[in-house]
């Protein structure tokens, strides 16, 4: 008899654990791994279509990739190709049916070949992939330049090997996704190292890193449909104009940002300066590399008119608006520069002002070494530090 009781109770008991293990794991699936505040993309859809569409050609969604199937990266059209660092050494990149390797060729013997997991960049002018090793994640030995078409050796990588041992830290996620959650765990040497929690990796620049967690607005509105304004969402145009500027620069202020903790809590209405461990950026000539913000608050157009990030750039639009659009927006507030200085009417002066007043300037931060050479290709943008170049304009 007592042994029956005890059977019939620890059933119940097995039965019990059972459903609430299976209750916690459902949650656990369901939900956004930044935690229950936050709504995940995939819920904007339904009210904020055309805004959501538009999102999946945008630079900020695609700034990085996780490639979960075989053919995640054929629509990216990443050709196979190779890079030669000596007659001995090369690196070989194929497409195979699962997907995308980078191999290292000694003497045509394969020493080391990796799948690719991830890809960083929209692919605007170049990609950067990544392999797990273990819950690491490591840089490949190349990049691709999608204008030149050409594989090249890593920025930052050693010129004359092949180089599989950098890790992708947990920075580079800070601006290129919208989340990661990580551990710091010992390495060798006393070394400090990061590893991921795989599934917590949330790719791309997603709805909620810019407008902040959702989940609250998402319930209010579908439990009220007939209310057309927004609730429980920050509204950008309402912030500051020095808020709104850092919601930018949080990524777009270069890497000089340190942060114990990182950018990820980072929300609409936060300044950079309210971050933790923030210390300011204080590099005299910022590059064009990633530090728009600098550039632009040192032109008088921001000092001055306050032309901030969205004067010029929607970030909804899918569209890459064209010079002619880029300087409509300084003409509307320069209606009558006369440009006495320039002799000769300059074809370009009506409908170009970009050239002239943001001219590209290449990187000190970064390029790229070409195959079979220590030559580099330049990283060149134009820069966000609108003001008179005068050696642009001789003679014309
Ligand atoms: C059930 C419908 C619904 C869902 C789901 C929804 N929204 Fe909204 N949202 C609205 C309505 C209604 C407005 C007000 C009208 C408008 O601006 O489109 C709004 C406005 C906004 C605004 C503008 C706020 C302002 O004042 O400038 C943002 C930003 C926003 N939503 C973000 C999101 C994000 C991010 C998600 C997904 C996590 C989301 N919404 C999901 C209904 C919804
Ligand atoms: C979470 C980080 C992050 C935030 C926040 C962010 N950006 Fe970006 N932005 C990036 C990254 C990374 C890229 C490069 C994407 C790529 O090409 O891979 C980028 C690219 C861009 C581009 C070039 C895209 C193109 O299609 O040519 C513009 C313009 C831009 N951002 C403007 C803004 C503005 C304006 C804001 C603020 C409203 C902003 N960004 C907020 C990270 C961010
Ligand atoms: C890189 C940052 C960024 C990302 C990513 C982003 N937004 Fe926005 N969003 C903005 C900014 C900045 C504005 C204000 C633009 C303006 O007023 O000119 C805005 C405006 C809005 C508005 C109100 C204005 C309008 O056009 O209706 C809604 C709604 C909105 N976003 C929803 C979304 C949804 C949904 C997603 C994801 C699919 C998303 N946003 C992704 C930066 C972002
Ligand atoms: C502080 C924010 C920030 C950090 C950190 C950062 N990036 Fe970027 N990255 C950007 C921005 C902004 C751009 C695009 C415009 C530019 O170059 O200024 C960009 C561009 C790129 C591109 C070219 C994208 C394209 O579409 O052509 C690649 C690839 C890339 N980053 C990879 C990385 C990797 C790998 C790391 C880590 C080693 C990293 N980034 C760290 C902000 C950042
Ligand atoms: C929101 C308004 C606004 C926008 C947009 C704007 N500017 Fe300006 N800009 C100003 C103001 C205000 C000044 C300061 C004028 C002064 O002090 O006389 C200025 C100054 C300048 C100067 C003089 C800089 C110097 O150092 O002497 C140039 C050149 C210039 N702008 C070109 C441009 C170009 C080119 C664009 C487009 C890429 C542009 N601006 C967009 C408002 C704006
Ligand atoms: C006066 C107009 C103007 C303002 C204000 C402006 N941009 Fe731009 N931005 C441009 C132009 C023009 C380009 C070059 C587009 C091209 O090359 O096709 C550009 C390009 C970019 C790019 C692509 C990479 C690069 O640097 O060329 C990023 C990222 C970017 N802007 C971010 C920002 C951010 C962040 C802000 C606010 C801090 C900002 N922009 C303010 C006009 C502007
Ligand atoms: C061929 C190069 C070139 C082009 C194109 C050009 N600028 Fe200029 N800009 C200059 C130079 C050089 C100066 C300084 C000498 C002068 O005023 O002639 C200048 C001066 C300025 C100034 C400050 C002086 C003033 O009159 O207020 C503004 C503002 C300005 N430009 C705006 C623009 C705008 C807006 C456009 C596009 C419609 C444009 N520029 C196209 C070269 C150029």
């Amino acid at each position: 008899m007592g042994r029956r009781r005890f059977f019939l109770i620890f059933c119940t008991l097995a039965i019990f654990v059972f459903v609430a293990v299976q209750c916690t794991q459902v949650k656990i699936k369901s939900s956004d791994s930044r935690g229950p505040a936050y709504a995940g993309s995939a819920t904007c859809v339904s009210c904020h279509k055309n805004l959501s569409a538009s999102a999946v050609h945008n630079a900020h969604l695609n700034a990085s990739k996780m490639l979960t199937k075989p053919n995640s990266a054929d629509s990216l059209h990443i050709p196979d190709g190779d890079f030669i660092f000596n007659e001995q050494t090369k690196v070989q990149v194929k497409n195979r049916v699962d997907g995308l390797y980078q191999s290292a060729l000694i003497n045509g013997f394969d020493k080391k070949t990796e799948h690719t997991d991830m890809i960083f960049g929209a692919g605007k002018s170049a990609y950067t992939f990544a392999f797990w090793y273990g819950k690491q994640l490591m840089q490949m030995p190349l990049n691709y330049l999608t204008k030149e078409h050409q594989w090249v050796n890593s920025p930052g990588f050693p010129d004359n090997q092949i180089y599989f041992g950098r890790p992708i830290i947990s920075r580079c996620l800070e601006c290129h996704s919208s989340f990661a959650d990580k551990k710091l765990i010992q390495g060798p040497n006393f070394t400090i190292e990061e590893e991921y929690v795989k599934n917590s990796i949330i790719a791309g620049i997603d709805c909620e890193r810019c407008h902040g967690p959702a989940a609250q607005h998402v319930t209010f509105q579908q439990e009220n449909p007939t209310v057309k304004t927004a609730k429980y969402i920050v509204s950008y145009k309402k912030l500051a104009l020095s808020q709104r500027v850092d919601l930018c620069g949080v990524c777009h202020s270069g890497t000089g940002i340190q942060t114990v903790s990182s950018t990820f809590g980072f929300k609409p209405g936060d300044t950079l300066k309210t971050l933790p461990q923030y210390s300011a950026y204080r590099g005299e000539d910022p590059d064009v590399h990633g530090k728009q913000k600098q550039l632009l608050e040192a032109s008088l157009c921001y000092k001055v008119g306050k032309a901030e990030c969205i004067t010029c750039h929607n970030i909804h639009d899918k569209s890459k608006p064209s010079v002619a659009i880029y300087s409509s927006k300084c003409i509307s507030c320069h209606q009558d520069v006369k440009h006495e200085t320039l002799k000769k009417n300059n074809a370009m002066l009506a409908k170009n002002c970009i050239d002239c007043h943001m001219p590209v300037k290449e990187s000190h931060a970064i390029g790229f070494q070409m195959s079979n050479s220590k030559e580099k290709i330049p990283y060149k943008l134009h820069t966000h530090r609108i003001a008179i170049y005068k050696d642009l304009v001789k003679g014309e």
